[in-house]
């Protein structure tokens, strides 16, 4: 496909996961019903008309399995339970009925790479080497000078590898020395993993996001990686080129497994965290699309909010699909600094008209949808591990400020907490001002964008499902497309800068009728020859009596959804 040729059209029918938009909860920091500080499982439950006026169709919980929530909950001491802090299985099970009686699905956080070391495998497995778990994870004698075996590096400082006197011997860890790293080599322990799978699978739940499914496995001769000569110069763990520990061609063998037993289950959903270059990113739909639905696309959170560099990504990432594979887009998550933070509140309310009208389903930070912004957190408050590990980069490096309580109205504690609980992290200083309840009544605010955009998406299939087109907007800062099904099209035009334009867009049609501005000030009809559009405005439009290219023509799908 040339770079900015329209998106290939997609037959019918669609997947709830194709049409629909994904929330993201941290249910650490969402609503705390027990007065411990800390959200739960029945906090959730009781805010689920708030989840609904969001028309979002799907919800993915951050991890709430047993843990002693060393990384809160990316590291696992069982898989098939949940930990007493977020409630019980009975919970849960109350949840995911509710979710799905109001039309909603439930997709568990799956982190198969590493358990806690706390969980009974690990301990089993370093009891002794002759131990029948020993393999289950990845040991090695110490280096020739009695260090570590090799130079891998932890994302969150360090080496990869910690001493256990015991035996004698080093396992590995990529992230928290308290996260040993399985061994997918072993085939026990894929077995065991696709069990616990199913434990949820059998529960009714939706799909999972699959925690760094690209570090699954790792070099079989456990070779030193070579140093990066495009080292950003401060992130530790980018020093080294990470060849050896990440994308190994392996690991599709392991995720088509987990696919494979999804797929038994009728319409599931197999997303992958795909921190990886687009190139690596688009194999993890797999070469017969037997791998992940969904390989997460973190590209509009790294690049650089400039019209051309975000036109140029969309192209090219599109250009990438593998035939019939199904695009996606986010712009925040619990691992990236927020999302107003990053781009400032107008271009964020650009940003969210992006991510809801792009071709690929959309998903959502919990938070983001009021603006929230990272929240400065005092050193003695700091609680993310990789932020306690390199306390000189902790402001770079810290995740806290983008995991606080969500701030409910302006009592005590935002709703988030019972007044007088101590939430497990402070809430942001304009708590009083920027929460549910006041952004509700305020027909401008971020949240009534982010209402107005996805109920607009919900109401056009156009927008769920049709083809996307380059549209040239004759102006640096402004980013059009236009995104088309049977006899419809829609013209999405978006001002990266901070000037007004008056555009020439007659190539798309005469006449066209604003259906949502980011100011939600503007409607009506409007002519396409002379589109007046403000500072920081993005604009979505019917377009009347389109104008059809030969190219757009071709692909327009022809069937309803
Ligand atoms: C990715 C998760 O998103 C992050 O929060 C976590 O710390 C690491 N994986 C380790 O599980
Ligand atoms: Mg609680």
């Amino acid at each position: 496909m040339a770079a900015d040729a329209p998106s290939p059209a997609t037959p019918p029918p669609w997947a709830w996961w194709q049409r629909g938009v994904i929330y993201q909860i941290y249910p650490r920091s969402f609503q705390d019903s027990d007065g411990d500080g800390v959200g739960d499982l029945a906090g959730i439950l009781r805010r689920l008309d708030y989840l609904e006026s969001l028309a979002i169709d799907c919800v993915w919980l951050s991890p709430i399995f047993p843990s002693p929530m060393r990384d809160f909950g990316y590291d696992v001491t069982d898989y098939t339970g949940v930990d007493p802090l977020f409630g019980t299985l009975e919970d849960f099970d109350r949840l995911l009925k509710a979710l799905h009686d109001r039309g909603i699905k439930l997709v568990l956080d799956f982190v198969p790479n590493h358990t806690s070391d706390q969980h009974p495998w690990f301990q089993e497995s370093r009891s002794s080497r002759y131990n029948p778990k020993r393999h289950w994870y990845l040991w090695r004698d110490p280096g020739p000078d009695g260090g570590p075996p090799n130079n891998w590096l932890s994302f969150f400082g360090g080496p990869a590898w910690s001493y256990d006197p015991g035996t004698g011997q080093y396992y590995l860890h990529q992230f928290a020395r308290e996260q040993p790293e399985l061994n997918y080599r072993n085939p026990e322990v894929l077995e065991a993993m696709r069990h616990c799978l199913r434990f949820w699978l059998e529960r009714g739940v939706d799909g999972f996001r699959v925690d760094v499914i690209w570090l699954l496995i790792k070099d079989d001769q456990f070779r030193d990686e070579p140093v990066d000569p495009h080292w950003d110069g401060y992130h530790p763990h980018g020093r080294l080129k990470h060849i050896y520990t990440a994308n190994r061609p392996e690991v599709h063998a392991i995720v088509r497994a987990f696919r494979a037993l999804l797929d038994e289950y009728g319409e599931r959903v197999l997303i992958g965290e795909t921190n990886v270059p687009n190139d690596q990113l688009v194999q993890y739909y797999g070469a017969k699309l037997d791998e992940c639905q969904l390989p997460f696309n973190f590209q509009l959170a790294y690049t650089e909010w400039q019209a051309p560099a975000v036109r140029a990504l969309v192209h090219r990432y599109y250009a990438a699909l593998p035939p019939g594979a199904w695009p996606n887009w986010l712009l925040g998550s619990h691992d990236l600094p927020r999302l107003a933070t990053r781009l400032g509140s107008a271009q964020a309310r650009v940003a969210t008209l992006l991510l809801l009208t792009l071709w690929g389903t959309p998903t959502w930070y919990y938070g983001d949808e009021l603006g929230l912004t990272n929240v400065p957190i005092p050193p003695e408050q700091v609680r993310d591990p990789q932020a306690l590990n390199q306390p000189h980069l902790a402001d770079r490096l810290g995740r806290d400020p983008q995991r606080t309580p969500l701030p409910w109205d302006g009592s005590a504690n935002g709703g988030f907490a019972p007044p007088g609980a101590t939430p497990w992290l402070p809430l942001g200083a304009d708590y009083r001002e920027r929460n549910v309840a006041a952004e509700s009544a305020d027909p401008r605010s971020m949240l009534s964008l982010f209402r107005a955009l996805t109920r607009l998406r919900r109401a056009t299939p156009a927008l769920q499902v049709g083809a996307y087109a380059a549209v040239e907007s004759g102006a640096e800062e402004v980013f059009a497309y236009s995104r088309e099904l049977d006899e419809e099209r829609y013209l999405i035009v978006l001002n990266f800068g901070g000037r007004g334009y008056r555009l020439d867009l007659r190539s798309v049609g005469a006449g066209a009728r604003i259906l949502l501005s980011t100011g939600l000030e503007r409607c009506g009809r409007v002519p396409l020859g002379s589109l007046e559009l403000a500072p920081h405005e993005g604009l979505v439009l019917y377009v009347e009596a389109p104008r059809w290219s030969a190219t757009t023509e071709r692909h327009r799908p022809r069937t309803l959804p």
